[in-house]
């Protein structure tokens, strides 16, 4: 949620800066700008409206060539507006101290009213509506040369969650970096550091990084990095060594960042399975569950918490662990975790399930989880997050960097490791030998499961173009295909605009049915399971309504009468079948955003990597 670029270094800092927005651009694309500051201290800065294209216009348009490579230091940032519309105006980066420093920022100033109003009284004429604006302007009330020393005073008036970085003019080749709810992470080069609130935008210039930790307030220059930690007290950090790719990071010859990702989900789930199927034993080796069996043993109720597809993945588990495990298990919004006085204890596992690793509620339900005395795992993705640090056990996805907004890769790697988990607890249960056996050989065929149904790609295009025109659709499901239905119905409205609601096959009779007319689309998850004469039951209901059915059903099936139009997936253990379904769902709403001509990976109004509550 938003990005923030900075440099100081030899090289003319604006095509990095423009570099690492365009990384950075899937965090927040409603404004971008950029500060650059010339070897004598002098900053420019240019905002404008609109995606960083926009903003590189303008810089081509306002900066004379010579301009353009003066500056070998400058910070940069890409918006998702929070306070204040997306104008210029609210764009960042903000000035303060009569244009005397600027400053970048992701997160949110909880107490900015009063800090505008005290500034207010003693003479400021604010010109944005932003938070930030008040932190830029308080770190200016505090500034008397020393710029580390004002950004500590300012921020510890402030509440609330920040990654910041700060350019004074009288500081040049100087760049104070702070956070705290919000990542920042430094990149190390030869005679040149950057930072950024994604490792994405250091990968094409380094590989060495060093994440900050909360409260951490940081000098940068070409050569040095001064880090302190909010008691002031100089600390060194861990370097540690990016595993990112710069291809990772780049479309490779697909339309969009979503389909790559989509198509990724053979190599990704591989990933997320390697080294972690046991045959012989019929289970799962998850060394980053890092308890003993014992523990394990004692575990008496697991509690999923998430956000969006995250939570969607979560409810998928929670059918596992009952299923496979005998555990109770229960799925909890990562949102109210922390204001609903959980009943949490040491004999429940609470499993943190975040792509990103950086969402603000799930890292608050951490946090207050681990304050009540829980086993807390991260099931994330992204090495090196606040979440995975945090929770310092867990067990990654190993998805890959996921760069478009609508998340897919992620959701099929956390429904993955989740099986593994529930799979892993079930056998130091009850779950026998024979049952681990075969859902490890279920598992193991996942890659290949996912490939049958990207193989139908121009079938399931053909299901979208007879939905595009669609302004609702349902998807309903029963069981661990109830989950999948919600994920399937928040991809096509998040990349489509389609209102799309999800239910679980037995609740539209009780009110939803009321919405249907003639022609509604109604996507029917009517694989092969224990419940699958009951699911056809509530498809027929909405038929006799005129809705037009599309049935997800099993290769082989018997051939139902309802459907108006089928899509194939490859049979296999129900719980399994919740991946290559969501696979089909996944395709099925981005061909429906490409026919509607829809900015599939910058979705209107959203950003990836959600770090405000
Ligand atoms: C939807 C989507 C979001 C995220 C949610 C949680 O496609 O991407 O709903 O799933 O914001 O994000 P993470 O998993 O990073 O915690």
């Amino acid at each position: 949620m938003c990005g923030i670029i900075g440099y100081v270094g030899r090289q003319p800092a604006l095509p990095i800066l423009l570099g690492g927005l365009r990384r950075l651009e899937y965090r927040g694309y409603d404004s971008a700008g950029i500060a650059l500051q010339e070897p004598r201290g002098q900053l420019t800065t240019v905002r404008a409206v609109g995606k960083v294209a926009r903003l590189t216009e303008k810089v081509n348009a306002q900066l004379p060539p010579a301009a353009q490579v003066a500056a070998q230091t400058g910070i940069a940032h890409t918006r998702w507006a929070t306070h204040g519309a997306p104008t210029e105006a609210n764009a960042h980066p903000h000035a303060a101290a009569e244009g005397r420093l600027c400053l970048v920022h992701n997160g949110i100033i909880e107490n900015y009213r009063s800090i505008r109003a005290r500034l207010e009284a003693k003479g400021h004429v604010f010109l944005s509506e932003t938070d930030t604006e008040a932190l830029a302007r308080l770190i200016g009330e505090h500034y008397q040369g020393d710029l580390r020393k004002a950004v500590g005073q300012a921020l510890a008036q402030v509440e609330g969650a920040y990654g910041i970085a700060v350019l004074a003019v009288d500081q040049p080749g100087v760049l104070v970096v702070a956070r705290k709810g919000s990542p920042l992470v430094l990149g190390l080069g030869d005679g040149e550091t950057l930072v950024a609130s994604d490792a994405a935008a250091l990968v094409a210039h380094t590989r060495r990084v060093i994440y900050l930790d909360d409260g951490d307030i940081a000098v940068l220059t070409a050569d040095s990095v001064d880090i302190r930690d909010r008691h002031d007290v100089i600390r060194e950090r861990e370097v540690a060594e990016l595993g990112l790719t710069a291809g990772a990071v780049e479309k490779g010859g697909y339309a969009h960042f979503m389909l790559k990702e989509i198509y990724e989900q053979p190599e990704s789930v591989r990933n997320a399975l390697r080294g972690r199927l046991d045959a012989e034993h019929g289970t799962a080796v998850l060394a980053g569950m890092g308890t003993s069996s014992r523990d394990l043993a004692e575990i008496q109720r697991i509690i999923l918490v998430g956000c969006g597809t995250s939570l969607h993945a979560g409810q998928v588990g929670e059918f596992a662990f009952e299923d496979l495990a005998d555990l109770n298990a229960e799925v909890q919004q990562a949102a109210e975790f922390r204001y609903r006085n959980p009943l949490v204890g040491s004999h429940d596992l609470v499993l943190a399930i975040s792509q990103s690793g950086e969402t603000a509620d799930t890292l608050a339900a951490v946090r207050e989880a681990k304050a009540k005395g829980a086993l807390v795992l991260g099931l994330v993705n992204v090495v090196g997050s606040t979440i995975a640090r945090e929770t310092g056990q867990g067990v990654f996805i190993h998805a890959g960097p996921e760069i478009s907004v609508a998340s897919t890769k992620a959701f099929t790697g956390q429904v993955a490791v989740l099986l593994l988990m529930a799979l892993r607890l079930g056998r130091g249960r009850r779950l026998s030998l024979e049952r681990g056996r075969a859902l490890v050989a279920e598992l193991a065929r996942l890659p290949e499961l996912i490939e049958q149904v990207l193989a139908q790609n121009d079938a399931i295009a053909s299901v979208a173009a007879r939905m595009a025109t669609a302004e609702h659709a349902f998807f309903l499901g029963r069981g661990p295909m109830h989950p999948v239905a919600l994920e399937g119905a928040l991809k096509l409205k998040e990349i489509s605009y389609v209102h799309a609601e999800g239910y679980h096959a037995a609740e539209m009779k009780h009110g939803p049915i009321a919405l249907l007319t003639p022609g509604t689309p109604v996507v029917v998850l009517a694989n092969r399971s224990p419940q699958l004469d009951k699911v056809w039951s509530n498809a027929e209901e909405c038929k006799a309504r005129g809705a037009r059915i599309v049935a997800v059903v099993t290769a082989g099936q018997s051939a139902d009468t309802i459907a108006d139009d089928r899509i194939v997936i490859p049979d296999c253990d129900p719980l399994v079948a919740t991946i290559p379904a969501a696979v089909a769902l996944q395709l099925l709403a981005y061909h429906v955003a490409r026919l509607r001509g829809c900015s599939i990976d910058q979705p209107r109004n959203l950003a990836k990597s959600v770090t405000v509550e």
